[in-house]
Parts: structure tokens; sequence; C-alpha cells
């Protein structure tokens, strides 16, 4: 018989490799490799029955209807799962230890069972007392969610099995074992075998199963990337720890749009959905000052608009510093080196921190303008001009590119009462309600404009 082949395996990207390294060839990460108990291996098998066979799409119509979806009735969750949960599908809900998972599953568990589903809630972290005193905590001491603690995989597949119900929440895939794997529970294969059985499950029995999943320092789910791979749906929840605002992000849905997000706001009795969340990103909105720009946004299918920050000072150090928070910082090194070599602006000797308001993360393109704006304002020490709002994605030359769904960013800025949008030329678009229109070819002519340069 073949010996046995022990893989070593790297936690952070999932490669495999045939011995043990410090440093992962495939991601380049050190410290990641594992070694992975070696698969079982059965007796050579027999081909099978033609079971896969592939048939023509064409010949796959209207014999099945679509899954059809359930709703929680917490629009902002139904609108990141992609308009409901889907029968027999298999999600992964990732976020920093604390960031608030347990209780938006709790609550999530609760609605599912509000709107008519067998729901069950499995913990391994907390006891059943545990959970109920957060359920109490929460006010949802008579949702018809049944609870567990369990971490052993074969008591959870049992109980599932026997209970059979339309959506089971696992909190946490790092707390369960597996009896048929040697390795503690956490490790990458526990976390590995844990993560595909359930999920053949899921799929078996038309059970919709939620994974939750810690994440690590670096931002990943703790164990490889693989459970991603295996699940239909990988949902993030982020937040700054002093704000008060979570934004649960679609990163991957076969079932939905990525990108959507669901905006939540933490109150001492749990989550509380936030449905314009333009509003309240907002809120502080007063007298204009230097260094503040609105950026009209899109996350998902929602126009969003968020206040960027920036602040630029004499520094003392050799290397200024950049610190930003809630933006891609490569992003804002790109514009800060285009307003130097196309505007001659330059931030040499200049520290430049930058930040967006309420904890929000934007990743869009479409903010280069209002990043750009914000810093010149910033250095500039002049406020822009009160009620607009900018958009648009500037090139490496400086000059201006046209973005995606301006009709939509403009009706939220007319909805919100701003008067003003500077967006870049070749929008095709006309100023609607009282909003006016201000095209900008390219950033030289921007800074003229602003600041007469
Ligand atoms: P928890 O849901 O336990 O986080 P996770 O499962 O991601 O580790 O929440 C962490 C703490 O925050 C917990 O003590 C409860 C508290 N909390 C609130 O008080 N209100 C809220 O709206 C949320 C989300 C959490
Ligand atoms: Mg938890």
């Amino acid at each position: 018989m073949a010996k046995p082949v022990t893989a070593f395996t790297c936690t952070a990207c999932g490669a495999v490799h045939k011995k043990w390294a410090g440093r992962c060839d495939a991601c380049g990460a050190w410290n990641t490799i594992v070694e992975e108990a070696p698969l079982s291996q059965g007796p050579g098998r027999a081909l099978g029955a033609a079971k896969g066979r592939p048939v023509a799409l064409s010949g796959l119509t209207s014999s099945e209807p679509p899954p059809s979806r359930s709703q929680s009735g917490l629009s902002e969750l139904d609108r990141v799962l992609g308009g409901g949960l889907v029968p027999g599908s298999a999600i992964l809900v990732g976020g920093d230890p604390g960031i608030g998972k347990s209780t938006l599953l709790l609550q999530g568990a609760a609605a599912f069972a509000r709107s008519g589903l067998d729901a069950i809630y499995l913990s391994g972290e907390e006891a059943s007392a545990q959970i109920r005193m957060r359920a109490e905590r929460l006010g949802l001491s008579d949702a018809k969610v049944r609870l567990g603690a369990e971490t052993s995989l074969r008591d959870i597949l049992t109980t599932l099995d026997a209970e059979r119900p339309d959506v089971a929440v696992i909190d946490s895939i790092q707390t369960l074992w597996s009896d048929q794997v040697e390795a503690a529970p956490g490790s990458v294969t526990q976390v590995r075998a844990a993560a595909h059985e359930l999920v053949t499950f899921a799929k078996r029995r038309g059970v919709a199963v939620i994974l939750v999943g810690h994440v690590t320092k670096e931002g990943q789910i703790a164990g490889p990337r693989v459970v991603e791979h295996m699940v239909d749906t990988v949902l993030y929840f982020e937040g700054e720890r002093g704000h008060q605002f979570r934004i649960l992000r679609a990163v991957k849905n076969r079932f939905g749009p990525a990108d959507e997000i669901g905006v939540f706001e933490m109150t001492g009795a749990g989550l509380a959905e936030v449905p314009n969340p333009s509003a309240l990103f907002l809120s502080e909105r007063g007298q204009p000052v230097p260094g503040s720009a609105v950026f009209a946004g899109i996350e998902g299918t929602r126009p969003m608009l968020t206040e960027i920050q920036a602040l630029v000072a004499p520094s003392t150090l050799a290397s200024p510093r950049r610190t930003v928070v809630g933006l891609d910082s490569g992003r804002v090194s790109t514009i800060l080196a285009v307003l130097e070599s196309r505007c001659a602006i330059p931030f040499a000797g200049l520290d430049v921190f930058m930040n967006v308001a309420g904890g929000m993360r934007l990743s869009e393109p479409a903010a280069d303008l209002a990043i750009a704006a914000a810093l010149l304002s910033a250095r500039e020490d002049t406020a822009l001009p009160a009620e607009s709002v900018l958009f648009g994605e500037i090139s490496l030359s400086g000059a201006l590119r046209p973005v995606a769904q301006a009709e939509n960013r403009l009706k939220e800025a007319q909805k919100l009462g701003f008067s003003q949008a500077i967006l870049p030329d070749g929008q095709k678009l006309e100023g609607k309600g009282g909003l006016r229109l201000v095209p900008v070819t390219d950033l030289t002519g921007f800074v003229g404009d602003l600041f007469g340069a």
C-alpha cells in the first residue's frame, strides 16, 4: 500500500508544499506553513456509474423553479445576501473578534425565525444560558430560535440532520473539531474539514448554513483561504472600534452582487439598521472647514455620501508621515504624486493625514477627485465651496475620467440638500432640481478654478 503522504499547507493562501519551509513560495508569507494530516486513502476505486454526466444548458429550462429566497425582514442583511437567504447555501461571516458577529447572527437568526423559518443557533463559544442572556439583552427572549452549545462536528451534523432546520448558524468555525482529523480545533486541517462537511451537508439537505469565522490580525479568516472558496457567499463584518457604525460587506456572492453593503449602528440593545446611511455619515455637517470634501459614492447598488478629511502639516521627519484611514494608501500616494508632478503642488516636507468620517472604508476610484480636493483644501487652508459634492477618477496624466452611475450619485446629493456637484467633464448629464453641475477636465484646471493658482 502506498505510504500516506504528509502535506504542508500555507495557512494564508492555501498553497500545498511538499516540505516545510519558513516562507511560503506562493504568497511570500513567513511562518504560515503547517503540517497537515494525510488524507485517508481508501482502496482503489473503480469508475462509478455516469452520475455526473453533463447535460445541455438548454435542457435545464423551467423544470426546476429558481430557488426562492427567504427574507429576514432585516433589510440591511437581506440586501447583502443579494435579496434574501437562498436555501441550501453556505455563507461565511468573517470579522475581528469583538466586532459584533455573534450579536448580528443571533439577531439575524431571530429575524429569520420571526419570518417563519426554522432557525438554529449553535455556539461553540458560549453556553446556552449565556446565549439566552445575550438574547434577553437584545430583546429577543421570545424569539423562536433554537439554541445549542456544541463543538463536536459529528454531534452538530447529527443534530442538524435530525432537526432539519431551514437555517443554521455555527458560531464559530474555529471552535469546531472533527474526530476524523488529528489536529487541534482552530488549526487549518480542522477548519477546512469542518467547513467542507458543513458545506456538503448544506447542499445535500437544503439547509442554509451560516458559518462565523474570526479574522486574524492580517485581515484574513483564520485558516486557509480555501474556506472562502468552499462557500457560496463571503461577508465581512467591519468597523472601527471607536465608532458606533458596523458595515456588513459582501466580498463574494454566488447569488447576488458582491460589494453590496449593509449598515448597522451599535446600540446598547444590539444592532440597529441604518436604512439611510448618507444622512448619518454626514450628520455633523456644519460650516465648511478646510480639508473636508464630500464624496458622492456608490456602495453596491446604493448611493452614499461620505466625508473625506485631510490634514496637512509641516513635518519634522526626514520622510514625512502619510497616515491614511479608510482609504487605500496606494491610491492616496498616487494622487499626491499627480498633484506634485502635473500641478506643481509640492507635498515634500509635509505630513499628510487622511480619514473617512464615521469609520467608513472607501475603495472606489471615483473617490480620487474628492481625495485630491480634501488634500488641496487642507494644504491651502481654504474650505471648499459650501454644499458641494465631488466625484471622478484621476488618471496619471492628471485628466479626469468619467465614472459609473453618475445619475444616482447626483440624485442622492440632491436628496440631501447639496447645491453643487463637481464632476468629470464628459459625464453627459444635466443638473436637475437646483443642483448646479461644475464639469472639470483635468486636475490643473480644477486647482486653478478652486484656488486661483
Ligand atoms: P459580539 O457580538 O460578542 O462580538 P463577536 O462575536 O464578533 O466577537 O459583541 C462584542 C461585544 O459588543 C459584546 O460585549 C456585546 C457588545 N455589543 C453591544 O453592546 N451592542 C451591539 O450592537 C453589538 C454589535 C455588540
Ligand atoms: Mg462571538
